[in-house]
Formats: structure tokens, C-alpha cells, sequence
């Protein structure tokens, strides 16, 4: 028997955690638009708007010892008994401890010598703001004198800088605090961080304690924490009282103390909010003079830069209650009552249902919101919005909320090159493409009809394609959302090197095979250092894939649009295409991952190491090129054969064991780990649709279960959350293998909802309406399916009395406004 740290609580939707020491850190996200905050089990993580770069609100130290150390603390000295209701960071043991994530919000409840405390964290819809709901109880038949203490570290914003510049941050630190003593009438306590607000910042973050006034607070690391103490012995609350700190420079913080008397059996709740707001240039400062705002200031009577906090005191207002805390919680919940109500199943299985109807959806909602930018392994300096990631996003999330991807799509293309290319990301908060990265990335193009055609067969909504957009995002330079399809088609078609397959830049999907980047210098990007483009042959199978399959989505879309010449010119491209892989990319057995520089063959059975890849398995199968011959059914067996493992495939096999400067990145990941034989999660959904296309549905169902998170048997190995998909598990030739590593911000999570919602419960948006083609193990017997598809609903029992595999023929069911039901036999 292996050890558990938790359990799904599906009535609930809840992942139940027991035991805070888990393996690493298990995280959740709070916040769905604008306001953002990462949430481990033990209260650990930070804030930000928009952008975790250059918008961060708290502090935290990545990487840090101990592990995840900084988030939204709340300490409790209970005579002298100093705990945290989330174990972390006194770690005093616990009387009880569990921590419910679920859609948004996170509740940590710990208890200690008959006290519970429980919290309650989630950004009101919405709102620019954390909630924190605490809830503080006496279970015990005596009264109880308590001391309460919030925590948290401001971020000087900019999250890289913070991090860098301590020259000029330890100086500039300034807050504002609004409290009981000084305020006669002010019934809350505030505490306001406005560093660079009197020059070129026009927003201010705050975190208030609303329901009432603290007894104290602190705005001074230092003062609170103690020089050379720890996070698990602040000086103040040790003390039992807070030292009522103004911080200027240093490091600023925000605490509040509160004095707590609980009477047998009773129970109290407090209410903070940290939020985050922005003012219009001329409104930023409060005209009253310092003497008159009754505020303490860093600077003292010297500030004349008091913030105007009109629309802070409008957040602290509404959630001065408790009863408007429980209204603004159950609004969270309807929404995504609503959100996961488009697609739910009924089965047997227990784990299907339980990834298709809660978690496989939620995590959509995440990798939309973020992209690879904010997670426990992506820090938030270095990445904003992949170009090619977030077109994979937005197709597992485009049935929750249309409107959101419509505008995705667009802020997508609008950072697109005139001739095709692209930004590799783009910044959430400018929408502007990303200049340290670059483009180059010859795969990123076909991504935009990918995304949009997925856009519009769930919406029907074609004025999408009239939109104007411009390129690069310069004024003036717009031209149709169509003409950008076009462009980003031509451009592999542009882009064909000596065997007329798709030049591969300076990477596909596989961001470390650079076949152009050839470094030796360990001061030198392996991928931006594109100084072999000349003269390159350097050819991707898996864009040739990539450009049939989407090619043909493209031409799909001429056509319903009466495109018929577009239609057929696109067709003749893709033929040439298919012909080119028959001829150039069939290494007998399998299909060749590419041609490097000098025109050698990468992926092929005349290599020592790398002979097979899955990239182009999953996509030439999946585009079923050379299908006459049997190609993809032969390149699925060799897969199986040579990549498959216990916990599922792995990308490249046997693992490279020496540098290969002439494929770049990806020979220098130890073998098993990573784009080096790793189980890159993101690509095994892409041979097991190649599976459901073969109608080997027993295959792709196995497959489908290697990866999925409700299968995870040992916690203590799988390490990151079984809750979500991670990219990549350690593959057989690891260490470890079935170690995960980098979870929730991966495309895996649209692509398994692709997988599993169209291609193996195989109900698939068109059109024309709605597809059913199931390609099912043949041992599920029935399911039921409810589908909300644009102003419709579809409930679809699909029967497998004589254990198919799949349909004979898709059904296509027309799209009619209204509820209906259908049965369809296998
Ligand atoms: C990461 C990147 C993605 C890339 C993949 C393979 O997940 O976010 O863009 O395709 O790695 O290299
Ligand atoms: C690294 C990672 C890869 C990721 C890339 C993004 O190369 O191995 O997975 O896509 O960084 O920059």
C-alpha cells in the first residue's frame, strides 16, 4: 500500500488534502480574469494582475529553502502556542489539518488545543481582489484569549526587478496605513502599498482588514519578523503584540494583529481583503492635505502624494460583512456550476466522469489564464503568452466561455508578422509581442487556424473572420482575421526546404530540437542563438503533420465559407505535402522526426540514439498520411512497441546520453527527463487520437488512462498533484521513472479534453452540427452525454451492447436551437 495525502470529494468537487507534508507543494489558482493568486496547501504563493511580471503584488521566493516559503499567512498564539491554521511556516503539529481545493478557491481548516481555524480564500467574479474568509472557534467549554496575526510581503511590482535591483528597492518602499487610532470613525484597518506611486505607477495594492479594527499592525519586515528570524517565529507575534511598524525602504509588508476573546463554544469571523487598484492620471492623489486624511504615511507630513482611495474603500465597503463574503463565494460557485454544465458525462467510471465533468475542465480554465507563465515551476518573469500554447489553450476552453476565446484569438494574431511569422509570447498586460524570445518558430502559424477553427465550429460565429487585425500590433496595418488564416498557411507553404517538407526555424512544437541554433557557449540560449539559418535544410515531420491535419481544417472552413478556388488551392498544397512525407519522411517503420542542417536524417532507424520520435507518429497519424499503405497504423504499433511504458509514452527513443550540438536543447536533458525522453504529457493525447482515427479504441483508452490524474496509483512517486496534468513524467530511461514534474500549466490539459470529449466519447462540434463517433474500450457498455452546444442542448445515450470498439460511421446530429435526446447503438 502506497501512501495518500488526499482524496477527490467529487459531490463537492474538492480535492481533499489530509496531510500537509505533501510530496511538493500542491497548488491551486484563485481568480479567473484579471486578479490572480496561486495557492499552495499550506497558504503558500502570491498575487498578481494580469501579468505575473510586471504586475506582482506579493513576494515569493521561488526554489527556496525551506520549500515554498512566503504566502498568506495567518498565525495564531494561543498562550504562547504559536500555529498556523495551514501548518506552514511554524509547522507546529496539528490537531486536525485538511485543505479542499477546488474551482477557485481553496479552505484551509487546522485545528490546535481546541481552537479551529479555518479560512476561506477565492477572488470574488469580477473583483480586483483576495478575500480571506477566517473563521476562528472555540471548541473547548472554556473561554479563550487569542491572538490573531495576518501576513503578507509586498512585491516592489515588477517581479523581475524585485528580485535583482536591491540597490534601488531596499530604498523605496512606502505604504500608507489607515487605522483605528488614527481614524475615529474608520471601522476597518488598512494598510496600502504604494511604492513608485508618485511617479509612473498609477495603481496601489492594499489589504484590509474589514469587519472591524485591528489592535495593531505591521508594515515593516523587519520590525515584524525579526532580523535574523525565521518566517515560523515573528518576533511581534512571539510577542504576543504587534510593533506598529511604518515602513520606508526595506522590505514592506502587511499585518494586522488582532486581539481575539472566544467565549465556550463560540465562533468569530474576520474578513481581509488584499486587492489591487488603478487610478486615472488626474484622479491618483487625495487633495486633502496629510493632517486632514488622519493616514500614517512613510514619508510623513512630508507626503503630498496621498492615494486616492476611492476604489479601495468601495472593495473594503462591500466586503465588510459576512453575509457579502457568502454572497460573492456562491456567485464563484454558480459560475462554474455553469461553466462545467456544457459537458458532462454519465458512466461507470467513476475516474471518466470525474476528470471529464470537474477536473480536466477546470484545469482549461487555468492553462487559458495563464498560459506556461505562473505555476510552481514556471517563476512568471520568464514566459508571458505562448503563441502556439495559448491557440492549444483556448481549444479546451472555448465551450466554457466563447467570448473570452473570440478575444484570445484575436489578441493572438494581432502580434503576428506580415509574412506569417510570429512572436513565440507575447506580455498578458501590453498584449505586445515578447522581444526577448523572438520568433522563428516555424510551427506557430498553423496554430491560428488550429485555435480559430476550433472557435468556430463550437460557436458557428464566422464574423469572427471579418475582423480587422492589425500585424505586429501596429495601427494601420490591419487586414481580415481570414487573411491571417491565409497568411499563416502560406507560410509553411513559403517555407519548404530540399525534400518539400516544412523548414523547421528555429524549432516546432518540440521547443528543444534546434535544429538552427547551434551553441557551444554555456552563456548562450539554446534556442534564440539562430546562427545556422543559412543554408539550413532543416526540415519538421511534425509540421508536415501539423499542416495537413490543420491544412485541412482550413480548407474545411473555405469551403463552408463558398472559398471553393481558396479551398482548392489550400488542397493541392496538402496533397504535395502528403506526397512529400510518403516519399521523404517513412523510415520504413515509422515516420522520420526530421532532416537536420546538413540534411541528415533525425528520428530514424540509421540513428544510435533517437531513432523514433512520437511528435510525428501522433501528427502524421492523426493526419493519416500515406494511409493507402497502412502508415499510420504501422507507425502506431512501432510507437507502442518502442515508446509506451507504464506511465505512458515517452517522446524519443532510446534517450540521447551525449550532446548533439546540431539538435540543440534537447540532447543536453538527461536521458528520461524532459523533450529527452521524458513522458512529455502533452503529446501522448496526440497518438491517442491517432488511435481513435485507426478505431482502436481499447488502445487509445489505455493510453488515455496512463496519463489521466484520476488513475494515479502512487502518490508519493507521481510527487505533483494528482489532481491535474503535469507536463512531463519521468520516462523509463530516468532515474525515476513516473516522477511528475511541472504540472497545471501544460497544453496536455486542452489536449486530453480534445482527446477524451471528441475522439473517445466522440462528440465533436462541425459545422454542420453535432458529430457522435465514439471510439470506446470495448468493455464500456453505455454513457450518457449532455452537451449545451451554442443555444442548444444535446443529451446523447450512446449503447455498446456487443463491446465495439467504435461506430461504423459518425452520426451527425443537426444543430437545432432547443433540447433534444438521442440514442445511438454501436
Ligand atoms: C513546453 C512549451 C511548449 C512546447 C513544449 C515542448 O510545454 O510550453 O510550447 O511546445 O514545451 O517543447
Ligand atoms: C525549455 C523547456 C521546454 C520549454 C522551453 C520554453 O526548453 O525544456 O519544455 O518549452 O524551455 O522556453
Amino acid at each position: 500500500m502506497t501512501k495518500t495525502y488526499g482524496y477527490f470529494d467529487d459531490v463537492r468537487r474538492e480535492y481533499v488534502i489530509t496531510n500537509p507534508a505533501t510530496p511538493f507543494p500542491w497548488i491551486n489558482y484563485l481568480g479567473n480574469e484579471d486578479f490572480f493568486g496561486l495557492i499552495s496547501n499550506t497558504a503558500g504563493g502570491y498575487d498578481f494582475y494580469k501579468d505575473a511580471k510586471f504586475r506582482r503584488i506579493t513576494r515569493y521566493r521561488y526554489n527556496s529553502v525551506p520549500m515554498d516559503s512566503v504566502g498568506r499567512y495567518f498565525y495564531i498564539n494561543d498562550g504562547g502556542t504559536v500555529w498556523n491554521p495551514g501548518w506552514k511556516p511554524c509547522k507546529t503539529p496539528l490537531d486536525s489539518y485538511e485543505c479542499r481545493h477546488s474551482m477557485n478557491y481553496t479552505r484551509i481548516t487546522g485545528s490546535k488545543n481546541g481552537v479551529e481555524a479555518s479560512v476561506l480564500f477565492f477572488v470574488p467574479l469580477q473583483t480586483w481582489a483576495e478575500v480571506q474568509k477566517v473563521t476562528l472557534k472555540n471548541t473547548t467549554n472554556a473561554p479563550k484569549h487569542l491572538k490573531l496575526f495576518s501576513y503578507t510581503e509586498w512585491c516592489l511590482w515588477n517581479a523581475a526587478t524585485d528580485g535583482e535591483n536591491f540597490q534601488r528597492n531596499l530604498s523605496t518602499g512606502e505604504v500608507e496605513i489607515e487605522t483605528a487610532s488614527l481614524k475615529e470613525k474608520c471601522p476597518y484597518t488598512a494598510i496600502y502599498h504604494k511604492t513608485e506611486y508618485k511617479e509612473r505607477r498609477n495603481h496601489y495594492a492594499y489589504y484590509a482588514l474589514t469587519n472591524i479594527r485591528a489592535d495593531g499592525y505591521d508594515t515593516d519586515r523587519e520590525s515584524f519578523v525579526g532580523l535574523y528570524n525565521e518566517l515560523s517565529e515573528p518576533q511581534a507575534v512571539l510577542d504576543g503584540k504587534a510593533a506598529d511598524s511604518l515602513a520606508h525602504g526595506w522590505s514592506p509588508i502587511a499585518s494586522h494583529y488582532i486581539d481575539v476573546e472566544l467565549k465556550a463554544g463560540e465562533s468569530r469571523d474576520f474578513i481581509f481583503v488584499l486587492g489591487y487598484a488603478e487610478n486615472a492620471e488626474n484622479e491618483k492623489f487625495d487633495p486633502r492635505p496629510l493632517a486632514n486624511s488622519q493616514l500614517l504615511t512613510s514619508l510623513g507630513e512630508k507626503d503630498h502624494h496621498i492615494i486616492n482611495k476611492t476604489h479601495a474603500h468601495a472593495i473594503i465597503d462591500r466586503f465588510a460583512t459576512v453575509e457579502a463574503v457568502d454572497a460573492a463565494f456562491a456567485e464563484l460557485c454558480a459560475l462554474w456550476d455553469e461553466l462545467l454544465s456544457k459537458f458532462q458525462v454519465e458512466s461507470t467510471d467513476e475516474r471518466l466522469n470525474r476528470m471529464v465533468n470537474i477536473w480536466n475542465q477546470y484545469q482549461c480554465m487555468i492553462t487559458f489564464c495563464f498560459s506556461r507563465s505562473a505555476s510552481f515551476f514556471e517563476s512568471g518573469v520568464g514566459r508571458g503568452m505562448g503563441f502556439r500554447d495559448s491557440n492549444q489553450d483556448l481549444v479546451g476552453f472555448v465551450h466554457q466561455v466563447p467570448s473570452r476565446a473570440r478575444q484570445r484569438i484575436i489578441d493572438i494574431a494581432s502580434t503576428q508578422f506580415p509574412d506569417g511569422g510570429c512572436y513565440h509570447q507575447y506580455q498578458p498586460l501590453t498584449k505586445r509581442g515578447n522581444n526577448d524570445i523572438g520568433g522563428g518558430f516555424n510551427d506557430d502559424p498553423m496554430w491560428l487556424i488550429f485555435g480559430t477553427t476550433a472557435y468556430i465550429r463550437e460557436t458557428g460565429d464566422y464574423s469572427i473572420l471579418d475582423e480587422l487585425v492589425p500585424w505586429d500590433n501596429q495601427p494601420g496595418s490591419e487586414v481580415s482575421l481570414l487573411e491571417h488564416l491565409r497568411i499563416s498557411f502560406n507560410h509553411v507553404v513559403e517555407n519548404v526546404g530540399p525534400h518539400g517538407l516544412p523548414l523547421i526555424g528555429r524549432a516546432d512544437w518540440n521547443d528543444c530540437l534546434n535544429l538552427n541554433c547551434f551553441s557551444n557557449d554555456p552563456n548562450e540560449s539554446f534556442q534564440t542563438t539562430g546562427n545556422k539559418n543559412e543554408g539550413s535544410k532543416a526540415e519538421s515531420l511534425m509540421i508536415a503533420g501539423l499542416f495537413v491535419f490543420c491544412g485541412r481544417q482550413y480548407v474545411e472552413l473555405c469551403r463552408a465559407r463558398g472559398l471553393e478556388h481558396e479551398a482548392n488551392r489550400a488542397g493541392l498544397h496538402i496533397e504535395a505535402m502528403c506526397q512529400a512525407v510518403e516519399k521523404y519522411g517513412w523510415d520504413g517503420a515509422w515516420y522520420l522526426r526530421a532532416y537536420d542542417y546538413y540534411g541528415n536524417k533525425v528520428g530514424s532507424n540509421e540513428n544510435e540514439e533517437g531513432k523514433i520520435f512520437i511528435e510525428s507518429q501522433g501528427w502524421c497519424a492523426m493526419a493519416r498520411i500515406g494511409e493507402e499503405q497502412g502508415l499510420p497504423e504501422k507507425a502506431l504499433d512501432s510507437a507502442a512497441e518502442l515508446l509506451d511504458s507504464e506511465h505512458g509514452m515517452v517522446l524519443n527513443w532510446p534517450a540521447y546520453t551525449t550532446y548533439h550540438i546540431e539538435l540543440g536543447e534537447q540532447s543536453t536533458y538527461p536521458a528520461g527527463y524532459k523533450e529527452n525522453g521524458g513522458i512529455f504529457c502533452h503529446n501522448n493525447p496526440w497518438v491517442i487520437i491517432a488511435q481513435a482515427l485507426a478505431g482502436r479504441g481499447n488502445d487509445a483508452w489505455t493510453l488515455y488512462k496512463k496519463i489521466a490524474p484520476a488513475w494515479i496509483e502512487n502518490q508519493d512517486l507521481h510527487k505533483v498533484e494528482p489532481y491535474v496534468y503535469c507536463q512531463m513524467v519521468a520516462g523509463k530511461e530516468a532515474a525515476k521513472p513516473g516522477e511528475g514534474k511541472n504540472s497545471w500549466l501544460t497544453g496536455t490539459a486542452a489536449w486530453n479534453w480534445l482527446t477524451v470529449t471528441q475522439y473517445i466519447l466522440g462528440i465533436r462540434p462541425t459545422y454542420e452540427g453535432l458529430e457522435v463517433n465514439p471510439c470506446i474500450p470495448a468493455d464500456l457498455k453505455e454513457y450518457k452525454v449532455t452537451r449545451k452546444w451554442r443555444d442548444a442542448e444535446y443529451v446523447i445515450t450512446v449503447k455498446n451492447p456487443n463491446g465495439k470498439q467504435h461506430a461504423d460511421q459518425p452520426t451527425v446530429l443537426p444543430y437545432e436551437p432547443g433540447k433534444h435526446e438521442y440514442t445511438i447503438t454501436l
